[in-house]
Parts: structure tokens; C-alpha cells; sequence
């Protein structure tokens, strides 16, 4: 079998954001309950205006719609922005979705609310880091939110190999790593015996680099935010309702920054 290394938008995007997701059970009916706890927790209505930074395949943003919200969503991967549009006008809302790059937000004093879901916040150098927080700061309203949707650092979930058949093939994924002095969790190098092309799919530096991520505690995430300019922040342990108090053994950490 011919051996490929593949980027991420040309070939991981898709089938991690779109075919593995796709493939986790009652993934659908999760997603509804997270855009519930974000609307009742930022007090949204319809009508308001929100911005889903990194928004994947789109599955968020269009439920976000489809509750009578005004959506503007970006994502690095042009292939997910496709597949994004696509879904949306197969649902009837409308969403302005685009490819954009978190780093370049240029949007001014624009949303009621911000969000970075399932985890999206963290993949660049600390520096980085902090610009994509001032540009979110930057987009809200004076009394907007910001919500990040973020793995508890205290409580990794337990990874593990493990091979997943979806459309077209079979994914092993490697577990991720955490290099504890570096404080970054260190993407999965995954494989794909592509079934139907007839070879096996590597992921290359582009790849293997999208998946890295730099794990902050609440105490320097409140620092990096208030830095910033935001005057309050909140943090729950669940991104569902009921709220719940966020603690070392929480599933998520979520935090929530008013402007
Ligand atoms: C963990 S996924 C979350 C996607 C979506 N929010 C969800 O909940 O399904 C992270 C997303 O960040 C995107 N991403 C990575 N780097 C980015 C960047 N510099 N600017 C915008 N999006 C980026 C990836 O393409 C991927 O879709």
C-alpha cells in the first residue's frame, strides 16, 4: 500500500471535524445542550450577535442560527468552511461563514457574544495566545462574553489508542502526550488506511502541528484576561446545564469573560 503525509486542510480537517465527530454517538444531541448552556448563560437572545472563532465544521454555528441568533463563523480550514456552508443552506439558516485565521480578527465593538468550542484555544506560542484573546476583546460589545470550552488541565481525559472505522477507511489514533514542564499537550500523530484511494494516510508537520496544544490553569487564563481589559471572569465545570461549580475533578473548564 503507497504511504502519504497529508496537511490539515487538505485531508485531517475533514476527517477529524467531519467523519470522526460525525461517527461519536448522540454527538448531535450534545451539541444542542451545549448551545442551550450558551444561550442561557450569556443571556442571548434572538437576534443577538455572535462570533464562533474556530468553528470547525460549523455544527455549533448552525444551531446557533437555527435558535434565532445572528452567527459569524471562521475556521483555518477552508475544506471545513465548505462542508459548513453546505450544511447550512441544506438547513435553511443563514450563517456568514468564512476562512479566516484566529491571529487576524479585525471585527470592533460587533458581538453580544464570542466562543472557542470543544477546546479551541491554545494552539500558538503563549504570545500568540494572548493576541487571539485581545482580538476576541476586541470584536465584543461593551458587556459581551467571551466563553472558552476547554479540557480541564486537573482532570485529562484518559487517551488512548484506538482504531475508529468511519466512511472510507480506519483511523488509529495515537493518544496524546503531556509534556508537564512545557505545559502542552502534544497532538496525536494519527494514521488513516484509506480504503477506498487504496493507501495510508500520515499526517505531516502542518498536521501534527494543528494538534499541539498549551494547557492553561484557570489562574493564568484569569490573568492573560483581565491583562487584557475583561472585568470579570467566571468558570464553570460543565459546559451543559446545570451550571456546576468548576473544581480540580471537573469534566470541562469552562470560562466565561465579561467585556
Ligand atoms: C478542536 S477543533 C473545534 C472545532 C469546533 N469549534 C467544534 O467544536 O467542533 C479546533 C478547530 O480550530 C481550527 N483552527 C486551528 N487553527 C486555527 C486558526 N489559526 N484560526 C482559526 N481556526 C483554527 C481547526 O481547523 C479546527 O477546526
Amino acid at each position: 500500500m503507497e504511504k502519504v503525509e497529508l496537511g490539515w486542510d487538505e485531508f485531517w480537517a475533514e476527517i477529524f471535524r467531519v467523519r470522526h465527530r460525525q461517527a461519536i454517538q448522540g454527538i448531535e444531541q450534545y451539541d444542542k445542550l451545549v448551545v442551550s448552556f450558551i444561550i442561557e448563560v450569556l443571556n442571548l437572545k434572538k437576534g443577538s450577535e455572535i462570533l464562533d472563532i474556530a468553528c470547525g465544521a460549523g455544527g455549533h454555528s448552525i444551531d446557533f442560527a437555527k435558535r434565532g441568533l445572528k452567527v459569524t463563523a471562521f475556521d483555518i480550514a477552508k475544506s471545513l468552511i465548505d462542508v459548513a456552508k453546505k450544511a447550512a443552506k441544506e438547513e435553511k439558516v443563514e450563517v456568514n461563514f468564512y476562512a479566516g485565521d484566529m491571529r487576524d480578527m479585525t471585527f470592533e465593538s460587533q458581538f453580544k457574544a464570542a466562543v472557542m468550542l470543544s477546546h479551541s484555544f491554545g494552539f500558538f506560542n503563549h504570545e500568540e495566545n494572548k493576541r487571539v484573546l485581545l482580538g476576541a476583546y476586541r470584536a465584543l460589545k461593551e458587556g459581551g462574553c467571551l466563553l472558552l470550552d476547554l479540557i480541564n488541565p486537573y482532570n485529562l481525559p484518559k487517551f488512548q489508542k484506538t482504531w475508529t472505522q468511519l466512511d472510507g477507511g480506519f483511523l488509529l489514533n495515537e493518544p496524546h502526550v503531556l509534556d508537564a514542564p512545557a505545559g502542552v499537550l502534544i497532538g496525536r500523530p494519527a494514521m488513516f488506511i484509506d480504503t477506498e484511494e487504496d493507501r495510508i494516510v500520515l499526517m505531516d508537520q502542518d498536521a501534527l502541528s494543528n494538534n499541539d496544544i498549551r494547557m492553561y490553569t484557570a489562574l493564568e487564563i484569569q490573568e492573560m484576561l483581565k491583562e487584557i481589559g475583561f472585568t470579570k471572569v467566571e468558570f464553570y465545570g460543565q459546559h451543559i446545564l446545570p451550571r456546576v461549580p468548576y473544581a480540580s475533578n471537573s469534566e470541562r473548564m469552562v470560562v466565561i469573560a465579561h467585556r
